[in-house]
Formats: C-alpha cells, sequence, structure tokens
C-alpha cells in the first residue's frame, strides 16, 4: 500500500509519522512544493528510523509527481484557523482556491487514489476535491465529525471515569459550529449516558445536551488557543480511516462524504455514518432520526452549502 501525504504542516507531519508505524503502508510519501523543507522533514525520520529497526515503511518525499501510483492520498494543504478565530470557514475561500490549483496538478499523476480530505473547512473541501479532480464521491472522505464523536467519547468517558471505547457517541454535520449531537445514539452498555450516570451514583441526574454541544464545538478552538494547533487527534482519525480502507473492514465511522439526496440532503458533504471499506465511505442511509435531529442535520448542511 502506498501512501502520499499532501503537506508538511503540523498535521501533515503528525500525520506522517502516525502512519509511519502502519505496517501495512509500505511506502509513504511526503508531496508538496518545499523542497527543502521536505528533505529536512525526510532526514529527520530517516534518523529516527535509523533507530528503530521494527518500522519497515519505506519514506520518500518530492513533488506531486511522487503522488503517482500511491493508493491513498492524505490532504493536509492549506492556512489552518489561527489563535482567536471562531469560525474554520472563514478559510473557506482561500482553501477552496488552494484544492483548485493542486488538483490541477495532482491530476496529472494520479485519478484513482482515495482522497481523505483533513484541511478545513472539510465539508467544503470534500465537495470542492471531488469536483476538482473528478473523482467519485465514494473516494472522497473527509475525516469531518469522526474527530468530534472521538471528543465527545473523551469527555464523556472521563466525567463516568470509563474508556472513550466504551461510550458509543455520534457528532454529525459540519465539523464546526452547526455540529449537532444525536443524543438519543449516545449511550453506555445500551443505555442513555443519563440513565448509565444515574445507576452508578444512585441520583437521578440529566445532562445539558445544549452544554456539550457547546463543548465540543469549542473543543479544537480551545486546543488551539492553549498550543496554536491541533493535529495529533486528527491524524488518529486519517489513520482509523486509512485502517478501515487498508483491511477492507466496512467499519461504521462518522466521515465526511457528499450526499446526493440521503437525509434529504443533495449536493452537499457533511459528517453522516458511513461504511468504510476498500472502495472508500459510502452512506448509510437506513437510520431512524426524528424530525428534530433531521432539521438540525439539515441546518448544517444549509451553513455548509452557503459557504461553498
Ligand atoms: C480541530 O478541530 C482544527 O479542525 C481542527 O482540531
Amino acid at each position: 500500500m502506498k501512501v502520499a501525504i499532501l503537506g508538511y504542516g503540523n498535521v501533515g507531519m503528525a500525520t506522517f509519522h502516525t502512519f509511519m508505524n502502519m505496517p501495512e503502508i509500505h511506502e509513504l510519501v511526503l508531496c508538496g512544493r518545499n523542497k527543502d523543507k521536505i528533505e529536512g522533514e525526510l532526514a529527520d525520520f530517516k534518523d529516527s528510523l535509523a533507530l528503530n529497526y521494527d518500522i519497515k515503511t519505506r519514506i520518500k518525499g518530492g513533488g506531486y509527481e511522487m503522488t503517482a501510483g500511491a493508493d491513498i492520498i492524505v490532504y493536509t494543504i492549506g492556512p489552518s484557523i489561527k489563535n482567536h478565530t471562531t469560525d474554520r470557514m472563514s478559510l473557506s475561500k482561500v482553501n477552496i482556491d488552494i484544492a483548485r490549483e493542486v488538483s490541477e496538478e495532482l491530476n496529472k499523476y494520479n485519478r484513482d487514489a482515495i482522497i481523505i480530505v483533513i484541511s478545513n473547512p472539510v465539508d467544503v473541501l470534500v465537495s470542492a476535491l471531488m469536483r476538482f479532480t473528478g473523482r467519485p464521491r465514494e473516494k472522497v472522505i473527509g475525516t469531518g465529525t469522526l474527530l468530534d464523536s472521538a471528543r465527545l467519547r473523551r469527555y464523556l468517558a472521563e466525567m463516568l471515569d470509563i474508556q472513550p471505547r466504551d461510550v458509543s457517541a455520534y457528532v454529525l454535520g459540519e465539523h464546526g459550529n452547526s455540529s449537532c449531537i444525536i443524543w438519543r445514539w449516545t449511550t453506555v452498555m445500551g443505555m442513555p449516558v443519563d440513565r448509565f450516570l444515574s445507576s452508578q451514583i444512585g441520583i437521578n441526574v440529566s445532562l445539558s445536551s445544549e452544554k456539550l454541544l457547546e463543548v465540543i464545538r469549542r473543543a479544537g478552538f480551545k486546543i488551539f488557543e492553549k498550543k496554536g494547533s491541533t493535529s495529533f487527534g486528527v491524524a488518529a482519525a486519517a489513520a482509523q480511516i486509512v485502517n478501515a480502507i487498508i483491511h477492507d473492514t466496512h467499519q461504521i465511522l462518522i466521515v465526511s462524504v457528499t450526499l446526493n439526496g440521503e437525509y434529504g440532503i443533495d449536493g452537499v458533504s457533511l459528517s453522516v455514518p458511513c461504511y468504510v471499506s476498500s472502495c472508500g465511505a459510502s452512506a448509510i442511509t437506513s437510520t431512524t432520526m426524528t424530525k428534530e435531529e433531521l432539521d438540525a442535520l439539515t441546518a448544517s448542511a444549509e451553513v455548509i452549502r452557503s459557504n461553498s
């Protein structure tokens, strides 16, 4: 399996480092325009490989021609949110323009790889890259609210003093300020979180879903305020998608795909539960959502559409 990572900012490098430890990836390439930066990063990684006999991945770098023959391309190019930014959509225009330029280059060397989009606003860029690279919708996947769903699982797990993997939590819609939590699907051992918590402490409690939603929407920005970037969380989200593709797991992941009438939404990319396999991602449509939940998802789609 050959994987190419486009972009060498914090996110690109965290993703590269995460993927270097995935034994199924035989060749990992770092692609972009700044040759010196790529050479420097590669030399640093090669030093670490010289000290780690277990990693067999061949690592290389260069321009976009290095994407030739890649099975998966991870897109991390473009400016990311700055300190005090409160809306990823502010990056929409600049990053659509960059995606258009990069796609022109990319199309010369690779027309088949599945593209995993990390750059923001991720949902807007999924549609843009699908359009610019002419790929079918299954083959352009955004990390989307896979990260927000993980954050919600972590947050609840810390509160309940259990493991994040023991919490089922689903944040759908925009990876941004219009995301929505499907609270009915947020469970521990099949129990609504409130009920699980009440059963543990012996008194009835009721959690505020609005407050939790606000915490999750703000979570990325809070990390930015403290360290100026986020990278490891989203790199792990990309690794989970890559793993499902490589092993053809048909795993259900909350990722951003372009909808074609599913959930009553057409021509907008946003996160919904998807099957992820070697073919890419396809939205699961047979879910039971209430009118209120569908309204929240539709409202999120409209925010994304108006910024696309
Ligand atoms: C995050 O939420 C910034 O979208 C990035 O970590």
